[in-house]
C-alpha cells in the first residue's frame, strides 16, 4: 500500500489552485479536492487536474439513501478519482451501495468528524459512550461493508489497525510541524509521529498551502512521513 502525503487544496477558485500547483513544477503531489473547490468549479476541476497527471482524493463525504449514493458514486468513478469517501453513519447498506457504484478504487468511510467532541456526540448526535470506542465500532462496520479504510485522527490509528487489520487504510488529517500553528485543529501530530503511529496517508492543508515556501513544506512532510 502506497504511503503518501495528500495536500488539502482548500481554495475557492481554479485560478488559486493552478497558481499554487505551478509552484511545484514537475512535482505532482496527491491532491485532496473538497466541497469548497468542487462546489465552486464543478467536476471540470477534477478533469483538469487529472488531465495534468495528479492523483485526486475527492472529499465530498456522501450521506444519502443507498440508491442515490450508488448512482452518485458511479458518476465520481467516471471522473477517475483515485480516492473518495462517504459518511459511515449512512449505514452498511449505503456503504455497500457506494462500493457497487464506485467499483474497486480507494473508498473511505468518515467515522466521527474530528470537530465533534464526545459530549456533542452524546448530547446532540445521541450516540452514547466513548468517542474512541464509537470510532472503532464504525471502522469495523466500514470494513464489513467492503470499503478500503477510514478517515480518522492519527491518535485512533492504533486501535483501528488492531480491530480491522494492518491493510485497512487510515487517512489522517490534523497534521502539524512541531512548533507550528495549530489553527482550529485540536488534536494534532507531526508527520514523523503519524509515520510512527502507522498512518497510511496524511492529509496536510494549511502547513503547506499557507507556507511562505509550499514546495519546501511539502518536501519536509514527505521526508518526515515517508523518509
Ligand atoms: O489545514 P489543515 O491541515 O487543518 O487541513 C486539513 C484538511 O483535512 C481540511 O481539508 C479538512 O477539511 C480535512 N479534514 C479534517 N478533519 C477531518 C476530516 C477532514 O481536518 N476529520
Amino acid at each position: 500500500m502506497g504511503k503518501d502525503v495528500i495536500i488539502a487544496c482548500d481554495f475557492d477558485s481554479k485560478e488559486k489552485l493552478i497558481g499554487f500547483l505551478d509552484k511545484f513544477g514537475d512535482i505532482k503531489p496527491f491532491l485532496k479536492i473538497g466541497m469548497e473547490l468542487f462546489y465552486a468549479e464543478g467536476p471540470e476541476i477534477v478533469r483538469e487536474v487529472k488531465k495534468r497527471g495528479y492523483k485526486v482524493f475527492l472529499d465530498l463525504k456522501l450521506h444519502d439513501i443507498p440508491n442515490t449514493v450508488k448512482k452518485s458514486m458511479a458518476v465520481l468513478q467516471n471522473l477517475n478519482v483515485d480516492m473518495t469517501n462517504v459518511h459511515a453513519a449512512g449505514t452498511s447498506q449505503m456503504m455497500k451501495a457506494a462500493r457497487e457504484g464506485f467499483g474497486d478504487g480507494l473508498l473511505i468511510g468518515v467515522t466521527q468528524l474530528t470537530s465533534t467532541d464526545e459530549q456533542t456526540m452524546n448530547d446532540e448526535i445521541l450516540i452514547p459512550g466513548k468517542i474512541e470506542d464509537v470510532v472503532v465500532r464504525y471502522a469495523q462496520t466500514v470494513k464489513a461493508s467492503g470499503l478500503s479504510g477510514v478517515v480518522c485522527s492519527p491518535l485512533e490509528v492504533k486501535r483501528i489497525k488492531e480491530a480491522c487489520g494492518k491493510d485497512f487504510v487510515t487517512v489522517t488529517p490534523g497534521i502539524r510541524f512541531s512548533g507550528g500553528e495549530k489553527g482550529d485543529q485540536k488534536r494534532v501530530t507531526t508527520p514523523e509521529d503519524a509515520k510512527l503511529i502507522g498512518s497510511d496517508y496524511i492529509v496536510v492543508g494549511r502547513p503547506i498551502t499557507q507556507s511562505d515556501d509550499p514546495v519546501a513544506a511539502y518536501k519536509r512532510c514527505v521526508k518526515e512521513f515517508i523518509g
